[in-house]
C-alpha cells in the first residue's frame, strides 16, 4: 500500500508530497513537531502532545494553522489512510513560506501543516525492550530552548549518528557541570540502590517529555518513589538500572553506558514493569 501524506488541506501520495524551498522551515527549522504513539488503532496522549504544540507554536510566535478539533480530524484521517494500528503519527508545523529573510514574513503567511503516519513492528520493539539497549553519552552542545519540541535537530542528529557508530542506540546529552540531560530524543532515567527513580526536573535543560509526564503518574500508581533532580553519568553508571522514555520508544531498558554495564548488563525489574502498566495511565483516542 502506498503511503499519504498530509500537506496544506491535501492528502496526497508521499512520493509527490512536498513544501517550497521557500519554507522557513526548510530555510531555518523554523518549525515546530509532534510525534504520537498510535497503539492498537488508538492514538495515544493526543492532548497531552497537542498541549505541547500549541506551547511550542506559542513560545516562538507562530499561529495555530488549524483548530485541534481540526488537528485531531487531520491527524486521524492521516492514520486512517495510512492504515496504521501500531506506529506513530508525525505533525510538523512551520511559519510558512515566504522568501528568505531573517525576519519574520510581513504581513504573516499561512504555517505550513505536514502529517505523516507510519507503522511499526511492534513484536521487534518489544524484542528490543528485553534485551535494552546500549548509549553513549556526548556533551550537550544545543541551544538552550529544548524545551520547544523545534525542528532543528541538528545536534540530536549528530549525536545518534555517534551513538550509531559506537555500537549504540541511543545518546545521552551532558551539560557542563556533567550532569545527564536527556536523550537525542528521548528522556534519560535511572533507578538508584536505594530504589528511586531519578529523572531531571523538565523546568531546564529538557524537553518535557509526554512519555515521561504520563510515567511519573504511572510509577505513582506502582508505588515508586520519584525523585526529580538531575544526576550524572557517574551515578548513572552505578545505578541498579536505567531506562530513556519517548512516544516511540515507550520505556526502554538501558543496559549499558559509554561501555559500562548497568546493573548486571541486563534489564532489571523496575523499568518492565512501567513498560507494562504504561498504558493503562495513558490517553487512549479511538481512531
Ligand atoms: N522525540 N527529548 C527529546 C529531545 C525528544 O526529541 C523526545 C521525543 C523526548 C521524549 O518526548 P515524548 O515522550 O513526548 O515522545 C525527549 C520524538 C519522539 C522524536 O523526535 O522522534
Amino acid at each position: 500500500m502506498s503511503r499519504i501524506a498530509y500537506v496544506n488541506g491535501r492528502f496526497l501520495p508521499h512520493v509527490n508530497a512536498a513544501v517550497s524551498i521557500d519554507d522557513r522551515g526548510f530555510l531555518f527549522a523554523d518549525a515546530v513537531y509532534e510525534v504520537c504513539e498510535v497503539r492498537d488503532g488508538e492514538v495515544i496522549d493526543s492532548t497531552l502532545h497537542l498541549d505541547r504544540l500549541e506551547r511550542s507554536l506559542r513560545e516562538l510566535r507562530i499561529r495555530m494553522p488549524m483548530s485541534r478539533a481540526a488537528l485531531l480530524v487531520v491527524m486521524r484521517q492521516t492514520i486512517k489512510r495510512n492504515r496504521v494500528r501500531n506506529g506513530g503519527i508525525y505533525i510538523q508545523i512551520s511559519r510558512g513560506q515566504s522568501p528568505r529573510d531573517h525576519l519574520f514574513p510581513n504581513p504573516e503567511v499561512p504555517p505550513t501543516v505536514v502529517m505523516t503516519a507510519k507503522p511499526h513492528d511492534r513484536a521487534k520493539a518489544e524484542a528490543q525492550a528485553a534485551k535494552g539497549i546500549a548509549v553513549i553519552t556526548v556533551p550537550d552542545n544545543r541551544w538552550e530552548r529544548v524545551d520547544i519540541k523545534s525542528v532543528g535537530l541538528l545536534p540530536n542528529c549528530l549525536a545518534k549518528q555517534a551513538a550509531k557508530e559506537a555500537g549504540a542506540k541511543e545518546a545521552w546529552f551532558v551539560d557542563a557541570q556533567g550532569f545527564v540531560t536527556e536523550g537525542s530524543s528521548t528522556n534519560a532515567w535511572i533507578v538508584t540502590a536505594a530504589r528511586e527513580l531519578v529523572t531531571r526536573p523538565a523546568e531546564t535543560g529538557i524537553l518535557r517529555g509526554i512519555t515521561r509526564t504520563v510515567l511519573l503518574k504511572v510509577a505513582d500508581k506502582l508505588g515508586l518513589r520519584v525523585v526529580e533532580r538531575a544526576f550524572t553519568v557517574d551515578e548513572a553508571k552505578a545505578a541498579t538500572e536505567a531506562f530513556i522514555t519517548a512516544a516511540t520508544t515507550l520505556v526502554m531498558p538501558v543496559v549499558s553506558i559509554d561501555g559500562s554495564p548497568v546493573g548486571d548488563g541486563h534489564p532489571g525489574e523496575t523499568a518492565p514493569a512501567l513498560r507494562r502498566a504504561f498504558h493503562d495511565s495513558a490517553e487512549h483516542l479511538p481512531v
